[in-house]
């Protein structure tokens, strides 16, 4: 099998996110949907991967494996538990961990918001009431003032495209809405977020005396295409769905642009509100009506169901370059493989998609770091590097771990590694 190098400037990392791992008993509102028996399985967010008390252990198996920077959140509602009260030691246990995954030599890249919100937020309207991105705000200041002098790296929101319609458009997760205008209001209010919280980082770091902040969004990306080639009905509805899922979110978002069906409700100014394009990217929808996500009988699956489509990634990474030119952060990319049995191929034909690339790629965080708790099906689904025992917290690097390991250490697959971890192996139909 063919080998390849790597471009000299990616760095390469791993992610997670602290609800699907902590575990513990946080009054964040996933924790609350567990609660109301609305998850697909009977797991608990209390147990995860135990990460809360086996931190020390997780980054030493990053640094082992060569990780070079990790993408994790911090929980809003471990901050905040309650309107305006911080918490000193939850603050100071991010703290720990942060500084030693430094000293350990892994770079953070910390994301404030991933999918949960404390209760106590939720409850007074969450994203869909414009007065709360104050709070928003508030949280976002405490934060950099607490890890600010560590971290240089920051994804203020974890796709919101995907939180707004999954959670108001009758999708399954909290809050369990069914209604487009608050996706739209949900999507707006989170674009004016984002954009305060891009200068407000920038502002309270470059008064700390710090000049290499970087800060973006997570944006989930779909590959489209049309059922059959030859419809321009269909043609017009692969429009119209990346319109709404993400054209239109990565123009707020990303330049203060803020089109139909989005408002600008305060005032911001077009201009540029990224210093990298932080792209999430898993597959491929077909398409015959909007907002259609259906797969063909031909191509190659894995898990989930979802469509393999590794050259999608190069689609949607021109997309969001012709939005605003900006080097690309892969924030997130990875394969829910159960028996880890095409995970290795997976990253082989993903990270060469990246060695061709003639956009600038400067980060790749495979996801996830370790198998987690997959939000609505919990335990169920396996995308990790690591493989975790749910019952023991046992942690176990996989075969595709050590093929990544080896990987960031050549920066580059040879083709004598290809042989060894990929030849042979197949995606299933
Ligand atoms: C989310 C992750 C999730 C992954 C796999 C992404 O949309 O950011 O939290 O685990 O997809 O479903």
């Amino acid at each position: 099998m063919n080998g390849y190098r790597l471009p000299k400037r990616l760095m390469l990392g791993a992610g997670t996110s602290s609800a699907q791992i902590e575990g513990g008993a946080v009054d964040h509102t996933w924790r609350e949907w567990e609660k109301k028996k609305r998850l697909h399985v009977n797991d608990s967010f209390t147990r995860a991967a135990d990460h809360w008390e086996r931190w020390k252990e997780d980054i030493d198996i990053m640094a082992a494996m060569g990780i070079e920077t990790y993408r994790f959140s911090i929980e809003w509602a471990r901050i905040e538990p309650k309107a305006g009260v911080f918490d000193e030691e939850a603050i100071a246990h991010y703290r720990r961990e942060i500084e030693y995954m430094i000293e350990c030599g892994i770079r953070p890249c910390l994301t404030l918001h991933h999918f949960t919100d404390p209760v106590w937020f939720a409850r007074r309207g969450g994203f869909a009431e414009p007065s709360n991105a104050k709070t928003f705000l508030r949280y976002v200041g405490v934060a950099v003032r607490s890890f600010g002098d560590l971290v240089s790296d920051y994804v203020t929101i974890n796709e919101p495209n995907v939180y707004a319609y999954m959670g108001y458009a009758g999708q399954g997760f909290p809050p369990g809405d069914n209604n487009l205008l608050k996706v739209q209001r949900v999507l707006s209010v989170m674009a004016g977020c984002h954009i305060r919280a891009y200068e407000k980082i920038h502002r309270m770091r470059e008064r700390m005396g710090f000049r290499d902040t970087r800060v973006g969004i997570a944006l989930h990306m779909r590959a489209f295409a049309t059922m059959n080639p030859l419809s321009a009905v269909q043609s017009r509805s692969v429009v119209i769905s990346k319109w709404c899922f993400q054209d239109v979110v990565a123009k707020a978002f990303l330049r203060g642009t803020f089109m139909p069906p989005l408002q600008n409700m305060g005032g911001f100014k077009a201009g540029v509100y990224c210093d990298f394009l932080g792209v999430n990217y898993y597959t491929r929808n077909h398409v015959i009506k909007p907002g259609d996500d259906l797969t063909r009988p031909q191509d190659p699956k894995d898990d989930y169901g979802w469509e393999i489509y590794p050259q999608g990634l190069s689609e949607v990474m021109k997309e969001l370059y012709a939005i605003c030119p900006r080097p690309v952060w892969v924030t997130e990319s990875g394969i829910c493989d159960d028996n880890d049995s095409f995970r290795s191929l997976f990253l082989y034909d993903q990270l060469a998609v990246l060695a061709k690339s003639e956009i600038s790629v400067e980060r790749y965080y495979y996801w996830s770091l370790l198998d987690n708790f997959e939000w609505l099906d919990g335990e169920t689904k396996r995308f990790g590097l690591v493989h975790v025992d749910f019952e023991t917290q046992k942690r176990t690097v996989k075969r595709s771990g050590l093929f990544y390991q080896e990987i960031i250490r050549n920066h580059a697959v040879t083709e004598d590694m290809a042989d060894r971890y990929v030849k042979g192996l197949n995606y299933h139909l």
